[in-house]
Formats: structure tokens, C-alpha cells, sequence
């Protein structure tokens, strides 16, 4: 049996990640979870979190909530599954928070990540597939749905956000792999795959 690993998916709202990581995880046959959301505790917080209701949320609080999202996701899904050998394909990881409350919000990006390490531990994504779009499909499919506390943030935002992301993959490729997902559903898994195959050899 090979070592189990932690693959991550990241991108931008509509970037197509989510029916990507249900795909890589049938192919490998891995636990698909997700950020935040991914226990019942973490469904609260992340109802916290979308509320649009929900207009005063400070940004300090709110990079706490999704860390605290994470400390249960990791103790209740991630590390059991590990442990028991499964491969585990996350909806997104530690990285969002660096992305949108770092890069994003503007919070000073060492001391979100020194409060993830804090909730983390050791157990950082192996691999993180960062799914990439040309804005305007972004913008597109935004405009086809209710938007949530996050979608309503405003392109700047977004725009730093994915620079973030960008500037993340660059400084750390042996853990990023950036695929272009503006292309054909299957076209993007089967780049994916044959990514996975030769980062992780599974
Ligand atoms: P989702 O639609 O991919 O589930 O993402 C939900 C939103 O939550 C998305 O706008 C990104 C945001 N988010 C953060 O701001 N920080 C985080 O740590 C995570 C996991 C998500």
C-alpha cells in the first residue's frame, strides 16, 4: 500500500474545484472532504462565515473561525483517514486562509500563517493543485448564482487573492501544481491525474 497522502485544491469561487476533487478522489479512491464545512461543526462556523446577514464580522475573528474550522476538520477527517491509510482530497485547505485573510483581506500574512501552525501541526497538504480560470469565467458564473458574504467581497479583493495564490505556487513548487481549468471537464482531469501521478506516483 503506498503512504497515504493530502492533496489540496485551491482556487478562485467557480474555478471548477469542486467537481475536480470529487473526480481525483474516485480515481484514487481517497476520502473527499472539504473547507470550510467539512464536520458538522464546521458546517456552524461556515454558516457564520456565508451569512450575508452577517455584515460586522471582524477580519481577525473571522481568520479564527476558519483556523478553528480546520483544527476540527483535521482532527475529525483528515488525520483519522491518514491513519488509516486513505488517501485524503480536500476542497480547499490552510492555504485559502493565507490567500483571503492574508493576501486578501490585507492581515499581515506571517501571523496568519503562524496562527495555522498553531491549529495545523503537521499535517500541511503534500500536494496542492491550484485550479486556475481567466477572470471573465469567474465573473461569469458568479453572475448565474446568489452570491455569498465572500462572492460579495468585490473584484479587488479577488484580485489579490488569486495573486496570492499565484505568488504561493511560485515560492513552493514542489508543493503546487497549477493546472489551467478553463478548458473541457475531462481535459482538466485527466491534466490533473497524470499531475498527481508524477508528483505523488499514485
Ligand atoms: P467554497 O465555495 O470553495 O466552499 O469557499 C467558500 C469561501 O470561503 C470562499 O470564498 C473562500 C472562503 N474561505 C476563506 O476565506 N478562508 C478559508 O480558510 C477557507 C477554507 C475558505
Amino acid at each position: 500500500m503506498s503512504t497515504p497522502v493530502y492533496i489540496a485544491f485551491e482556487g478562485a469561487e467557480g474555478c471548477g474545484k469542486s467537481t475536480q476533487a470529487r473526480r481525483l478522489a474516485d480515481a484514487l479512491g481517497a476520502v473527499l472532504t472539504r473547507e470550510t464545512g467539512g464536520t458538522i461543526i464546521g458546517q456552524r462556523l461556515r454558516a457564520i462565515l456565508h451569512d450575508t446577514a452577517v455584515t460586522d464580522l471582524d477580519d481577525h475573528a473571522e481568520t479564527l473561525i476558519v483556523a478553528a474550522d480546520r483544527a476540527q476538520h483535521l482532527a475529525e477527517v483528515v488525520r483519522p483517514a491518514l491513519a488509516k491509510g486513505r488517501h485524503v482530497v480536500s476542497d480547499r485547505s490552510v492555504y485559502s486562509t493565507l490567500a483571503y485573510q492574508g493576501y486578501g483581506r490585507g492581515l499581515p500574512v506571517d501571523d496568519v500563517r503562524a496562527i495555522n501552525e498553531w491549529a495545523v501541526g503537521d499535517t500541511w497538504p503534500d500536494l496542492v493543485v491550484l485550479l486556475t480560470v481567466p477572470d471573465h469565467v469567474t465573473a461569469d458564473r458568479m453572475r448565474k448564482r446568489e452570491l455569498d458574504r465572500f462572492e460579495r467581497a468585490g473584484d479587488e479583493f479577488h484580485g489579490r487573492v488569486q495573486s496570492g495564490f499565484a505568488e504561493m505556487a511560485a515560492a513552493d513548487p514542489r508543493r503546487w501544481v497549477v493546472v489551467d481549468a478553463s478548458g473541457p471537464v475531462d481535459e482538466v482531469s485527466a491534466t490533473i491525474r497524470t499531475a498527481v501521478r508524477e508528483r505523488l506516483g499514485l
